[in-house]
């Protein structure tokens, strides 16, 4: 099976890999793609946060998390006394999938398959071997299960704060829902109010 593995350079250096990240073709996502959607955010980030994959904003503007739950995201940042600014975010996956509405104008947003998320889980090691964050926020299931395994339930085990596996002994990880989640929720205000509650914990983890 072909991975992102090839493609990914031997550095620790952020813009050589996403300079390598933009020609990517460990899967078949880059096709109906417009670009490689790495991730943001300075190398000295104590924190990282991992969403799916980009979305259409994402995969237009090119960077990750500035559409609709970009915003959500950048609000419950916001309230939970963290600056984006200072946080790397990035996704499990870095092409936008999508299928097409009948009218094939609207692209909708498809799950990335496991296949894919295991093929690009390379540039997440390479993002997470530069960084070094002390904490990891896995936004969703997608991003839960390519770090903590297919195993790990996102609904039992949110805000419980776990240590990551492998080579990344050492930062703390703590999975919440996605802020997508949050948009489609039927009680949208206990969503939210319950990721930032999750977030609060998260960032706990930081000795400072
Ligand atoms: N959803 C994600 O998971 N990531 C993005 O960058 C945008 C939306
Ligand atoms: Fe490479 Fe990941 Fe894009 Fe697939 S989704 S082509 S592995 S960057």
């Amino acid at each position: 099976m072909s991975d992102a593995g090839e493609f990914v350079p031997d550095t620790t250096a952020l813009p050589k890999l996403r300079a390598s990240a933009a020609a990517c073709r460990g899967c078949g996502l880059y096709r109906d793609a417009t670009r490689t959607v790495f991730g943001a955010g300075p190398k000295s980030a104590r924190i990282m946060l991992v969403g799916e994959q980009p979305g259409d904003s994402e995969d237009l503007a090119g960077e990750p998390f500035v559409g609709p739950a970009g915003r959500l995201l950048d609000k419950a940042l916001a309230d939970s006394g963290v600056d984006r600014a200072r946080v790397y975010v990035t996704n499990a996956v870095k092409h936008f999938k999508f299928t097409r509405d009948e009218r094939g104008k609207r692209r909708i947003h498809q799950k990335p398959s496991r296949t894919e998320v295991v093929s690009c889980r390379p540039w997440l090691t390479a993002e997470l071997a530069a960084v070094q964050p002390e904490l990891v926020v896995l936004l969703g299931a997608t991003a839960a299960q390519s770090l903590l395994g297919t195993g790990f339930k996102v609904t039992q085990r949110r805000g419980e704060v776990v240590e990551l596996p492998g080579d990344f002994t050492g930062a703390h990880a703590v999975a919440t829902v996605h802020p997508s989640a949050i948009l489609r929720a039927p009680d949208r205000e206990k969503a939210y109010a319950d990721f930032v509650d999750d977030l609060r914990t998260a960032v706990r983890v930081l000795k400072d």
